[in-house]
């Protein structure tokens, strides 16, 4: 039976057991449940580093760039603030006062004023100047000031978290550690090559689409003639994954130097996965950055950015037809996101050797829905 919806969503539907062997797949509630994706917004991703976007809108002192962090999920307005010193920092962009937006269009400004009553910040966030407040007692004081966000920085990219349940270095450390002899921050973003797709099924279904190679021969015959599926192989991490295929002879490949780990290994693609919703893809032409937005239990929207280390190889090999790979994916999660629903389907379980990415995404996610 399909049960109803709950005010309050049992993580206990998330139990996974930690041998993959013997594990199951999450419970189908967690996919529909209105109630397992408030708790999922406010617990997965209020607590998450999500990506605002390229540094080189903040290159000038004085840039003000506003965000929103993730639309249709956290809907949060954010200001990202390079200021005179060159100091980078994120504050809210919600007016101290009555909660006006602040800053609607990236702009250089000395100061931030509000277009409602004239209120008046410096770029460090504090309150500066208030009309008619004269009467007014214990004021300015600490709450008059711009609430200030974790903002860091990596590769050229900023991220921001509300309420950092790890430091963003420890997410990327194996990452930064692995592709050390890649200069990724110099790569040249292309934004002819973004694409924004949305689709009616649940984030974590693509999610752990992404996460498997198993689909591959099946859902993608074209990708599959790139790769050398047997040595294709993947690696945890504490709060990511790697998916490493190598690529088939005559394919555009890394040639990693010594002492990297890859070292005489011909790699078509990196595909990392950053808890919860980051993928970085990383191909012999460049970057792809996917960031899974959720819109809501059934609808979800990723975007992908391109970032150029050769033109030369644009097209080619497994980074070669994003599109084509992408419209296969997303018709199979679109057909999971109908049969997971069904009264004859509860959970399912885990190829060993091929869903261990799927099996630690869904324990990643299970400690923190857990975690009060
Ligand atoms: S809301 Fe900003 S000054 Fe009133
Ligand atoms: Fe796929």
């Amino acid at each position: 039976m399909t049960p109803a919806p709950s005010a309050f969503f049992d993580p206990a539907a998330l139990d996974i057991d930690p041998d993959i062997t013997r594990a199951s797949t999450p419970d189908k509630a967690f996919y529909f449940d209105p109630a397992a994706w408030t708790m999922a917004r406010e617990r997965v991703f209020a607590r998450s580093w999500q990506w605002a976007g390229g540094m080189a809108r903040l290159a000038e002192p004085n840039s003000l760039v506003p965000i929103d962090l993730l639309p249709g999920c956290l809907d949060e307005p954010l200001l990202l603030v390079r200021d005179a010193d060159h100091a980078l920092r994120c504050l809210s962009n919600v007016c101290t006062h009555r909660g006006n937006v602040l800053v609607r269009e990236p702009c250089r400004a000395e100061a931030i004023r509000c277009g409602y009553h004239s209120r008046r910040f410096d770029l460090q966030g504090r309150m500066t100047f208030m009309p008619e407040f004269q009467g007014a007692c214990d004021f300015p004081s600490a709450r008059d000031h711009l609430p200030r966000v974790p903002l860091e920085t990596w590769q050229g990219q900023a991220f921001v978290s509300l309420s950092p349940a790890v430091p963003l270095q420890a997410l990327m450390a194996e990452i930064s550690a692995r592709l050390s002899w890649l200069p990724i921050a110099s790569f040249v973003e292309d934004p002819s090559r973004s694409r924004d797709y949305e689709f009616d099924a649940h984030w974590a279904l693509y999610v752990e689409n992404f996460l498997e190679g198993l689909h591959i021969p099946f859902v993608h015959p074209g990708l599959a003639r790139s790769l050398e599926l047997s040595a294709y192989e993947s690696e945890l991490y504490e709060h990511a994954n790697l998916q490493l295929a190598i690529a088939r002879e005559g394919d555009p490949a890394f040639d990693p130097p010594p002492g990297s780990p890859d070292h005489g290994r011909r790699i078509a693609a990196y595909y990392y996965w950053v808890f919860p919703n980051l993928m970085l893809n990383v191909y012999p032409w460049g970057l792809s950055l996917n960031v899974v937005q959720p819109l809501g239990p059934r609808r979800t929207r990723v975007l992908f950015r391109s970032y150029v280390r050769d033109p030369a190889l644009l097209g080619e090999g497994a980074g070669g037809a994003l599109d084509e790979v992408e419209m296969e994916d997303e018709t199979v999660v679109l057909a999971v996101q109908r049969g997971v629903r069904s009264r004859l389907y509860t959970k399912g379980r885990y190829s060993p050797t091929r869903e261990r990415g799927v099996h630690h995404f869904h324990r990643l996610l299970a400690d923190a829905m857990k975690r009060p």
